[in-house]
Formats: C-alpha cells, structure tokens, sequence
C-alpha cells in the first residue's frame, strides 16, 4: 500500500464546539417611545447587542432612567422594538403577533420591585394563577403549586393573603408564581429594591438556587452592585441607553473599564478615599510629602504577605491608609492604600516590586 503524504499529516485537531446560542439575544434593538403631544420623542435604548447564555445569571445595572426597565420590558415582549431583533431561545419576540406573543409568555416569568400580586388572592392563589390562564386542570394545578411553595419556603403560608405576608415573603410568592409555568427564563425588575439588606441576601440566594437546580436564565436589572456582586455570573453596564461595558462579573469588578463602570465599583469596594484625604491630596510633591498609592490584588494567591515582603524588600515604611479585602464568584479581590516617602527612586521600587508580585499599583496622589 502507498502513502499518500496527507496520510503522514497530523490529523487535525478537532474544531472546539461553537459556544451554543445565547438563550437570550438583542440584536442591535434600538427603542424610540412617540412622545406625548407637545413632548419630544425619547429614544431610551440605542443599538443594544446583548447576550444572556443560557444557565447564566446576568445582571445589567444602570443609573434611574438609563433604560433597564425598557430592556427587560422588550425581553418579555411588553415593549417592541422601534429596531433591531429579541430572540429568546431562537425565537423573535419582536415578529409575534399578540396570541403568539401570549403563549411565549409562559416560558419567560417575570418578578418586580412591588410584587404585583393580587390582594384578594391567597399565596397559593397568586402561584396559580398563571396556570389557570394556561388552562390547566385543578388537579394539575395542585400538583404543581404545592412543591412551588416549598421551594421557595412558604408551604406554610399557602391559604395567607399578600397583606399577611412580609415583604421578603411576598417575593418568595412572587418568584413561585413565575416559575409556575416552567419558564426558561427569569426576568427580574429591582426585585430586592423594596426589601432590607439581609431579606435580600435571602432572595438573591433564592435565585441563585432556582438557578442552579432549575437551569434556569436570569436576566436581572438593578441599580445595586451589591446585587450584582452578589448573584451574577456576568454583568452589563448600561448608561443613556447604551450598553458601555460587558464581561464577566469578577473582571468587572477588578478591571472596570468605562467611568460609569468605574463608579458603580467604587461605591461598594470602598475604593474611594475618605473624604478629609481627598480633599488634601496634590497631584504633585510637596517639599517633605507622601505619596499614596493604590495596590490592588485579584485572584491568584491574595494570602501572600506581600506587605512584609515590600517592606523587606525595600527596606522601606509603609503607612496603611485604607484596605479592603471582597470576594467575588468566590474570587478574592483586594485593595489597599498605602502611604510612603514621596521620593522618585523610593516609588519606582515600589512599583516595579508590587507589579512583579502581580499586584495592579496607582499613584492617587501625593499629602502633605
Ligand atoms: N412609556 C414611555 N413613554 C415615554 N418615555 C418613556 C416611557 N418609558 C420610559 N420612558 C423613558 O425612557 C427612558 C428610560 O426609562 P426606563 O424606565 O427604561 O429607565 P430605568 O433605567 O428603568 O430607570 P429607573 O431606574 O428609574 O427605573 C427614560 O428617559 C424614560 O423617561
Ligand atoms: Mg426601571
């Protein structure tokens, strides 16, 4: 037998499988509302490309009237777009006509910021609701709003009416009554936003429950990054109707790259100087000042020493200003401000030993 040369080639190495579709995709969606007479059209969304894998939580924070509500809201088929294409699962929402639009519906449930539940309807009422519009038999309905209650900790709680129910309960019926109708997606609308801190832990770990045993999508939009920080896997920065920032949730927080992005961090690392700092900080030297500088540490080994090592290191003194250690996704994220002699050769060291220890260093300025 002959040998080809191709024979002699290395077989190629397999393609890696494209990524699947995205469960949920904005195809450059532009939203333009008519103004009322008198009032000038609003264009609130501008050529918005978004992807939500499927399984992934996303969160998309912004600023009030930056446009999250209209996002969501063209999501769910509330809105339509005035451009572009919402498909979810493959299909676009935008080309539906109403009934169509209806039966969608089901597989895309939705929470809010004030519950929405009916006042005259019980826990148990409220979850079926859903399912008595999709037509479902009572005994079906039974079976399945039942363990919907357990899940989310209320089977107690079944025969009570919202105004009987605590805020942080009220949710849990809430989020029970969208997963009636086993969506694939979960849209949530500031769903912690009327709630106190630790009832919101609770519900954010609610979600990320649903999410992991459900397999469930979550499309989040708050004005919190504790939210994000909390329960995103990935998260988008949107400001005047535009998407400024993408990416995973951790490199977001540690590699922010846009100003808007930049100050949703800052408020909740604790990166900003306290006040009375600076307000005396100097771009420039001053005879006898010191320099503050930023070191922030991200993954890797943030257990390292690596004060102890700078300082002996560089036979050096540094002052501890200001320190902060978060984890994120599990991920430690650190940063510490730290003040030291204000001489060139002194900071140059400085730097070039923090870099080598994979620390990200900033000069924020100099004191007196
Ligand atoms: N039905 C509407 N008709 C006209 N303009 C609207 C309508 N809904 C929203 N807008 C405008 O679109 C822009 C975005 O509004 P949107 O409600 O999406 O913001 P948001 O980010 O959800 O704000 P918030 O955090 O305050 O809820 C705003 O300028 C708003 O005034
Ligand atoms: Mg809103």
């Amino acid at each position: 037998m002959t040998l080809t040369p191709t024979s002699f080639s290395p077989a190629a190495a397999p393609a890696a499988a494209p990524p699947p579709p995205a469960l949920i995709q904005l195809r450059e969606v532009e939203k333009t509302y008519a103004g009322r007479t008198g009032t000038g059209a609003v264009t609130a969304l501008h050529t918005i490309t978004l992807d939500v894998p499927k399984g992934a939580i996303l969160g998309v924070i912004g600023r009030s009237g930056a446009g999250k509500s209209t996002l969501i809201r063209l999501v769910n088929g509330l809105e339509r777009p005035t451009r572009g294409q919402v498909i979810v699962d493959g299909t676009d929402i935008s080309a539906l006509d109403e009934r169509a639009l209806r039966h969608e519906r089901r597989s895309i449930g939705m929470i809010f910021q004030h519950f929405n539940l009916l006042a005259r309807r019980t826990a148990y009422d409220n979850v079926a609701l859903p399912l008595e519009i999709a037509g479902v038999s009572s005994a079906a309905i039974k079976n399945k709003v039942m363990p919907l209650l357990d899940l989310v900790g209320l089977a107690d709680k079944a025969r009570r009416y919202p105004a009987e129910l605590s805020g942080g309960q009220k949710q849990r019926v809430g989020i029970a009554r969208a997963l009636a109708t086993d969506p694939k997606v979960l849209l949530s609308d500031e769903a912690t936003s009327a709630l106190d801190p630790e009832t919101t832990e609770q519900i954010l770990a609610l979600l990320r429950q649903v999410n992991a045993e459900l397999d469930l999508t979550i499309l989040l939009i708050t004005h919190e990054m504790s939210v994000i920080k909390a329960v995103t896997d990935r998260v988008a920065v949107i400001d005047g109707g535009r998407i400024v920032e993408e990416g995973p949730t951790f490199d977001l927080f540690t590699r922010p790259q846009h100003p808007t992005t930049r100050s949703f961090v800052s408020s909740i690392t604790g990166n900003e100087l306290p006040a009375h700092l600076a307000s005396r900080l100097s771009a420039q030297p001053l005879a006898g000042s010191q320099v503050l500088v930023r070191l922030t540490f991200t993954g890797g080994d943030a257990s390292q020493p690596f004060l102890s090592v700078l300082t002996r290191k560089l036979n050096i003194d540094l002052g501890i200003i200001q320190g902060n250690v978060d984890y994120i996704g599990g991920h430690p994220f650190g940063t510490l401000v730290v003040s030291t002699p204000a001489d060139q050769a002194h900071l140059q060291a400085l730097t070039d030993a923090s870099r080598e220890l994979g620390l990200q260093v900033e000069v924020l300025g100099y004191v007196a």
